[in-house]
């Protein structure tokens, strides 16, 4: 076998055959096909696609690469969620706790922001002392004494999706279905969940910008998941325009919290609410009541118990921007467009993202909310305040919500997207 034949047979708009990806994806991972040859590869698969045979045979490739995980001999079912990102979400954050209080395991594999969409990582992060890379044994820990662990994957875990992943950040082949599927998937599926809601987004501010290419992922994934004796579900969920009112890392973890003590933004709660019911569901507690846990404290405490598992302290005050920059509105009526992409690449610019994945991101930074498509504004009133420790980047922050923020005169009739679309 050889490397070049690999790449012919996808450019050619051939099918791989089960031993070219099992070849290919094992040679990558020792070192053996080089970058360029894989991005060759990549950009292959983007342009022509993969059939459901070949998505599978990848996936189970990928997931060979590395070890796989066992929560067999945890006490309780274990669910697990993955969002395809988006602008605002910090949803892993009330959600992990919730499910644990309810009576399941939430083995919570998550990652760190790059571009304009935000990490769970990063925004846990910015509570002082906590740590995001454990050892399995004490990841195991962590979930066993509290019911829920948030971390970083260990490098053992699908170390063929690692490398391709990095990969395709920098060659413009993220954006394919057949590889997005298998480099979730793998994760997941290595991971050893017994099931996993997946929230897929749509809109400006995700990867899928229509529902029919996010149904097509959501698809490809559910089946993906089954076939591996995985519970898979999912949610597609409208990504147009921000979920809350924060964007950014020790803002969201602010936010977060607010839902865990009872409030928060309607949209958080509601879509928190709605991915708990899917995972108490699939892991087969269809009985449990999330609002129940919201409202009596109980996942503010398993909340308060993993973050102190983890080094950090859910007391400390949490670190605030350098310098503000108050965005008013230019005209009154009814706000009818906040882009999710628009003001997730100003709180990337203000240092709330990374642009290179060895860049440092700053905790305070962020875009802050005063309105939501569908309110009234009048002119003059605050829209958003930018936070940022370096203020030479407001100019450019505001540069990238240009077109992003419209009124319509008051009187004009407007239905905000709902949150859940199917
Ligand atoms: N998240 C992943 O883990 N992989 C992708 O390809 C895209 C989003």
């Amino acid at each position: 076998m050889d490397v070049i034949s690999v790449i012919r047979t996808k450019r050619d708009r051939g099918e791989l055959s089960p031993e070219q990806i099992d070849w290919v994806i094992d040679e990558y991972t020792r070192g053996a096909v080089a970058d360029e040859q894989m991005s060759a590869l990549a950009m292959a698969i983007l342009l022509n696609g993969m059939n459901r045979t070949e998505i599978a045979r990848w996936t189970a490739a990928m997931i060979a690469s590395g070890e796989r995980m066992n929560f067999d001999a945890l006490s309780r079912p274990t669910a697990d969620k993955h969002s395809t990102g988006g602008v605002g979400d910090k949803i892993t954050l009330p959600l992990a706790p919730l499910v644990a209080a309810c009576g399941a395991a939430v083995p919570q594999l998550s990652g760190r922001g790059l571009g304009h969409t935000g990490g769970t990582l990063d925004k846990l992060e910015s509570i002082p002392g906590w740590r995001a890379l454990l050892s399995n044994a004490e990841m195991l820990d962590v979930l066993e004494s509290t019911g829920a662990v948030i971390c970083a994957a260990g490098d053992g875990l699908a170390p063929a999706d690692k490398k391709l992943y990095a990969l395709r950040d920098v060659t413009g082949t993220v954006e394919a279905i057949p590889l997005i599927a298998s480099s979730i998937m793998s994760k997941k599926i290595a991971e050893g969940t017994g099931s996993l809601v997946l929230d897929v987004k749509v809109g400006s501010g995700a990867f899928m910008k229509n529902i029919e290419d996010a149904r097509e992922l959501a698809s490809t994934m559910v089946g993906l998941g089954t076939d591996h004796g995985v519970k898979t579900v999912a949610l597609l969920t409208d990504m147009a325009t921000p979920l809350g009112l924060t964007a950014g890392n020790a803002l969201e973890v602010r936010e977060s919290v607010e839902v865990l003590a009872g409030g928060g933004p309607a949209d958080v709660v509601e879509l928190t609410i709605a991915l708990a019911r899917e995972m108490l569901t699939a892991a087969g507690l269809p009985d449990a009541d999330p609002e129940k846990a919201l409202r009596d404290g109980s996942a503010m405490d398993v909340w308060r118990r993993m973050i102190q598992a983890q080094g950090g302290d859910p007391d400390a005050t949490l670190p605030v921007a350098r310098e503000q920059h108050v965005i008013n509105a230019s005209s009154s009526g009814v706000l009818t467009k906040l882009d999710a992409y628009a003001v997730g690449v100003a709180a990337w610019r203000l240092g709330a993202g990374r642009a290179r994945k060895e860049d440092q991101v700053q905790a305070g930074a962020g875009v802050e909310l005063h309105a939501k498509p569908g309110d009234k504004v009048v002119a003059g009133q605050p829209l958003m305040t930018l936070h940022t420790d370096t203020p030479e980047k407001f100019a450019y922050a505001i540069e990238a919500l240009d077109g992003g923020v419209l009124t319509a005169p008051e009187g004009t009739d407007f239905v905000p997207s709902p949150i859940v679309l199917d």
